[in-house]
């Protein structure tokens, strides 16, 4: 590989596709706080002690996909490859736990070290809320209600379908845990390497195989829902009540246990078949143990991270920038004047440009390039006058306007 291209599975986000990373962002960030939820932003740099047991150290993220390394000084240091165990460090390192219950927002880049495919990248970004401090229900129901706002707000909603679960309180999980193991020793030999390397560590994983021969084993085993004790089973039929209330359209998908560790209860993705393979847009659920296990006060918590790039593939089309009007000055002395003149345009609110260089026909063509609407033609003997020309470029008319009267002009067209 030259180094001289990005690193694999990174990209550079260039002018329209930026922009569409843009929006998803602001647009997120705006309907969060219609919640209430309050900006945080946490460093890419961990020590990896943050994510090894709270992911889990057999989950797929920490075995194979973070990129860990020494710094300088001999720190154990993770290039964060996801936000949620950042904020529960942040909320044990500041202290936070004064301000309970808490709302976090939070966007930007993670780092994977996974397979590039399209909707798949080694960075990538997401954005994502966590709402501290409250074991109702109530939280779960808002935070999915917010996700849901997201995802109408960016127009993809249509796209976008609600799958659920409960991996149930502790003593649920474990009991499942126990009668999973039990009925797949003896399917051991039907069982992929993967699911086989699991069955001790983290069998609730395998239930999650893509595999089609464990999917077949699978049919058969013990279902999750039949351990659930009466309180697990009481908060999950809250949940779709309260879901159910909102208008909330949603499928409970018995397999889906989610890669990480830190859940409990509520697991939940909205999913999308207009990407291909990775169709996970958006995902989450409830992780009452996490910041306990983390050495912090027990407090419970429930978020989700949304995709960023994946968004980007589905949004529709944005509407287009406001086009810009172009100076193309014509000699030396206004040269010497455009960019004082675009400085005054600009303080009127106007996009502008300035052709730099060449002749008239070079210049215009500038405009032209960059979809200006008007140009705005400053010769000699339009500055000795104290006026320009305004060439519309739409319609292909000319008038002649007083510098002072510019921008007023200018505006009006647009
Ligand atoms: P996650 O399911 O690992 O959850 O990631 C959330 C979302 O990030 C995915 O649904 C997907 O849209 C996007 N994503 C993940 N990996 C990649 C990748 N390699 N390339 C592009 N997009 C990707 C979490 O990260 C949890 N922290 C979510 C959470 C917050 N749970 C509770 N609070």
């Amino acid at each position: 590989m030259s180094h001289l291209q990005p690193v694999r599975g990174t990209r550079d986000l260039i002018g329209g596709t930026c922009r569409r990373f843009r929006h998803i962002a602001r647009t997120a960030a705006d309907t969060a706080a219609l919640y209430g939820f309050e900006e945080i932003e946490t460093p890419l740099l961990e020590s990896s002690a943050v994510f090894l047991r709270t992911l889990g150290e057999t989950s797929d993220v920490v075995s194979k996909q973070m990129y860990v390394f020494q710094d300088r000084g001999g720190d154990e240091i993770t290039l964060r490859p996801e936000g949620t165990a950042g904020v529960a460090r942040a909320f044990i390192s500041e202290g936070l736990g004064q301000h309970l219950p808490l709302k976090l927002f939070y966007a930007g880049p993670m780092f994977r070290y996974e397979r590039p495919q399209k909707g798949r990248y080694r960075q990538f970004q997401q954005f994502g809320v966590e709402l501290l401090g409250v074991d109702s229900v109530q939280a779960d129901i808002e935070v999915i209600a917010a996700a849901a706002r997201v995802l109408r707000a960016l127009k993809v909603d249509h796209l976008a379908k609600l799958q659920l679960n409960t991996i149930g309180d502790q003593e649920s999980r474990e009991a499942y845990r126990r009668n999973l193991v039990a009925y797949l020793r003896g399917h051991v030999a039907e069982l992929s390497e993967d699911s086989r390397a699991r069955l001790e560590k983290n069998p609730l994983r395998i239930l999650d195989s893509k595999d089609d021969g464990d999917r077949a084993t699978l049919r058969n085993a013990p279902r999750f829902e039949e351990f659930l004790n009466e309180a697990s089973k009481a908060f999950f039929a809250r949940l779709q009540d309260g879901l159910s209330g909102l208008g909330l359209a949603f499928e409970i998908d018995p397999l889906l246990v989610r890669g990480l560790d830190y859940y409990c209860h509520t697991v939940f993705e909205f999913t999308t078949d207009a990407i291909g393979a990775q169709n996970a847009l958006l995902a989450g659920g409830r992780y009452d143990g996490l910041i306990k296990s983390m050495g912090g006060p027990p407090t419970p918590g429930v978020g989700w991270a949304a995709g960023t790039d994946r968004l980007e593939l589905v949004i529709p089309e944005l509407t287009p920038a406001p086009r810009p009007v172009s100076i193309v000055p014509l000699g030396e002395a206004a040269e010497r004047e455009a960019p004082a003149l675009g400085e005054r345009l600009r303080a009127a609110g106007l996009r502008v440009d300035i052709g730099y260089g060449g002749n008239m026909s070079k210049r215009m063509k500038r405009a032209d390039k960059i979809g200006a609407r008007a140009a705005v033609i400053l010769g000699e003997a339009e500055l000795a006058k104290g006026v320009a020309q305004i060439k519309d470029l739409r319609q292909g008319t000319q008038r002649e306007v007083a510098l002072a009267d510019l921008a007023k002009e200018l505006a009006r067209d647009d």
